[in-house]
C-alpha cells in the first residue's frame, strides 16, 4: 500500500499534488475531479475587486506562457461568499491566496477569511506596480507582512515567494521566522516577449511573468536552496508537468507540489501525476513520500 498523504505543518492532504493559484476557475472542476487532489488554491483576492492589467496579458513562449494578468479578481467578498461554498463541495482541502498593497491590506484580508485549509500569501506578483515584487524582495517587509497576517488568523499561513529576490533564502527564512507554518516556491519569473512587427512588447503591460517547462531548473534550484535552509515545509512550483518532474521536487526536498501552467496542455495533468507517482513508487517500493523527500542533500 503507498500512503500519498502529507502533513505540512499541522495541514493534512491526501496527496501532495495542489492545483496552483490563478491557472483555473471554478469550471476547471467539470474537468478535473477535485476530490482526487490533494488541494486547491484559489486565484489571488484583494479587498476590492481589481480589474487586472489591459490586454493582451496572456501569450505563449518556448516551453510554457508569459502572463501579465494582475491578478484580476472579484475581491474577497465574493469568494467568501460565492467561490468558497462552491469549492466545499469538493473533497479538497482549500487554499485562499490573498493579495493586498499594503501591510494593512494583508492583515485586513487575512482576518477576513476563514473555512480554509491555510492561506497563501502572495508577495510575489511581478504583474503588479503596488505590493508584488517590491514586498517580496524584501526580507524585512516579508516579515512584517508575515507576522501580522499570523496574528490575524488561526489558520496556517502559507508565504508564496518570488525567485526575483537577491536572496531567496533570506527571504524564506524571514518567512520562518515571522511564524509561517510553509514556504510555496516559486513564483513566476520576470520575463518579456517582444512583437516584431512592432518591436514593442507583445504584451500590453509589457513585463510578465514566465512559468511552465521553460522555468523548472530554475524554479528547482531555488526549492532546493530552500528546503535546505528553513525548518518549515517547502510546496514546489515552476514546470511541474509530469510526475518525473514531481519526483525532481520531492528530491530536491519539496513535501507537495503545485501545477500550474501545465493544466493549459494538458487540464488532467494533476491527476496523471497522482497516478503515475503512486505507480513509480510501487514499482520502485517506496512505501511513503518522507522517504523520497529531500534525497538530494
Ligand atoms: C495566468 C496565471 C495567473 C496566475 N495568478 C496567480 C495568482 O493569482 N496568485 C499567485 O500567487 N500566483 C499566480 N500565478 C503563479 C502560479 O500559481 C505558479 O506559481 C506559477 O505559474 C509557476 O508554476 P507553473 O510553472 O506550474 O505554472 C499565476 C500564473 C499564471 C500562468
Amino acid at each position: 500500500m503507498i500512503d500519498l498523504s502529507v502533513n505540512l505543518s499541522g495541514i493534512k492532504l491526501k496527496n501532495p499534488v495542489i492545483l496552483a493559484s490563478g491557472v483555473w476557475d471554478l469550471p476547471y472542476r467539470e474537468i478535473i475531479d477535485f476530490d482526487r487532489l490533494g488541494g486547491v488554491i484559489y486565484k489571488g483576492v484583494s479587498l476590492k475587486p481589481k480589474e487586472g492589467n489591459p490586454p493582451p496579458r496572456l501569450t505563449e513562449t518556448p516551453c510554457g506562457v508569459i502572463n501579465s494578468i494582475g491578478l484580476e479578481n472579484e475581491g474577497v467578498m465574493n469568494f467568501i461568499e460565492e467561490i468558497l461554498p462552491t469549492l466545499k463541495e469538493s473533497n479538497t482541502a482549500i487554499f485562499s491566496n490573498i493579495f493586498g498593497e499594503s501591510i494593512e491590506e494583508f492583515s485586513k484580508l487575512s482576518s477576513l477569511i476563514r473555512d480554509v485549509s491555510g492561506i497563501e500569501v502572495n508577495v510575489s506578483c511581478p504583474n503588479v506596480d503596488k505590493g508584488g515584487l517590491l514586498f517580496g524582495k524584501d526580507p524585512n517587509i516579508v516579515y512584517s507582512i508575515t507576522k501580522s497576517v499570523c496574528n490575524e488568523t488561526d489558520l496556517p499561513v502559507i508565504v508564496k515567494l518570488t525567485p526575483s529576490s537577491a536572496n531567496i533564502v533570506e527571504v524564506a527564512q524571514a518567512a520562518s521566522d515571522a511564524g509561517a507554518s510553509a514556504i510555496s516556491a516559486v513564483n513566476t519569473f520576470q520575463g518579456l516577449v517582444i512583437d516584431i512587427e512592432t518591436g514593442k512588447p507583445l504584451l500590453k503591460r509589457g513585463v510578465g511573468g514566465v512559468s511552465g517547462p521553460a522555468i523548472k531548473p530554475l524554479a528547482l534550484y531555488n526549492v532546493y536552496q530552500i528546503a535546505k535552509s528553513v525548518d518549515i515545509p517547502v510546496i514546489g512550483s515552476g514546470g511541474i508537468t509530469t510526475y518525473q518532474d514531481a519526483l525532481e521536487y520531492f528530491f530536491a526536498g519539496s513535501s507537495a507540489i503545485q501545477i500550474g501552467s501545465a493544466i493549459f496542455n494538458n487540464p488532467l495533468a494533476p491527476i496523471q501525476i497522482i497516478d503515475n507517482l503512486k505507480k513509480w513508487m510501487e514499482r520502485k517500493g517506496y512505501k511513503n513520500l518522507k522517504e523520497l523527500k529531500g534525497k538530494y542533500e
